[in-house]
C-alpha cells in the first residue's frame, strides 16, 4: 500500500547519496568520476591512494541501504523493507542528481542483505574475499559474490528475497559491462592499483 511505496521513496532517496563523490571532493582529492574508472564505488575512491576514505566510502553505501530496509520493515513489515532496500540499490546506481549515472551496487547489495537477511552477508564476504585473494580484480569478486547470493538463497528455499536478489544481480552485472571487458581482454585494472 501507501506505506510500502512511501518506504520505497525513502530508500531511492537514501541510495542516491553518492558517498563516494561527497567524500573524495571534502577530501579535496577532486571528482571521484575523473579518476580511475571513473566510478563513485569504494574499489574506485581506493586509486586515489587513501584507505580510510575508501573503507568510509563502502561503509556509508552500504549502510545506507541497511537504514532503507530496516526503515522499510519497521514501518511496513519485511517485504516492504526488502523493497526499500531494492529502492535504495536503486537509487545508488540511477541518482537523479547526478544525471542518473551512479555507481555498480556492489556496497549497496551487502547493505540490502544485512538489512534483510544478515547472515548471507558472511557468504557475500567469504566467497568475494576467496575470488580477491585469488585473482586481485575488485570486479570479479563481486560478479561472482552476487551470483552466489541469490542462486544460494533459492537453494535454502528464500525464494523472494532470492527473486529481488537475482535481479538487483543482473542490474549490477549489467553496470559491471566495462568490467566484464576488460576482465575478458585481459586489461581489468586490480584492487588498488591506479588508472
Ligand atoms: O564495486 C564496483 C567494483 O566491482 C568495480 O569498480 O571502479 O573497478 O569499476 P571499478
Amino acid at each position: 500500500g501507501g506505506v510500502a511505496v512511501a518506504a520505497m521513496v525513502l530508500g531511492y532517496l537514501l541510495g542516491s547519496i553518492p558517498f563516494g563523490l561527497i567524500l573524495t571532493r571534502a577530501a579535496g582529492l577532486g571528482d571521484i568520476r575523473s579518476i580511475g574508472s571513473g566510478n563513485i564505488g569504494a574499489t574506485n575512491v581506493l586509486r586515489t591512494g587513501n584507505r580510510k576514505l575508501a573503507a568510509a566510502t563502502l561503509l556509508l553505501d552500504a549502510l545506507k541501504a541497511t537504514a532503507a530496509a530496516v526503515a522499510g520493515t519497521y514501518i511496513a513489515g519485511p517485504e516492504a523493507g526488502l523493497l526499500a532496500g531494492f529502492a535504495a540499490f536503486l537509487g545508488h546506481l540511477f541518482p537523479a542528481w547526478l544525471g542518473f549515472k551512479g555507481g555498480k551496487g556492489v556496497a549497496t547489495y551487502i547493505g540490502v542483505l544485512l538489512g534483510i537477511a544478515p547472515f548471507w552477508v558472511l557468504v557475500f564476504a567469504a566467497v568475494w574475499l576467496t575470488v580477491a585473494f585469488i585473482s586481485k580484480y575488485s570486479s570479479l569478486s563481486a560478479l561472482v559474490a552476487t551470483l552466489v547470493i541469490p542462486v544460494a538463497l533459492w537453494i535454502v528455499g528464500e525464494d523472494k528475497i532470492a527473486l529481488v536478489m537475482a535481479i538487483m544481480t543482473a542490474v549490477s552485472w549489467w553496470r559491471h559491462e566495462t568490467n566484464i571487458r576488460r576482465l575478458l581482454a585481459g586489461t581489468e585494472g586490480k584492487i588498488g592499483q591506479k588508472g
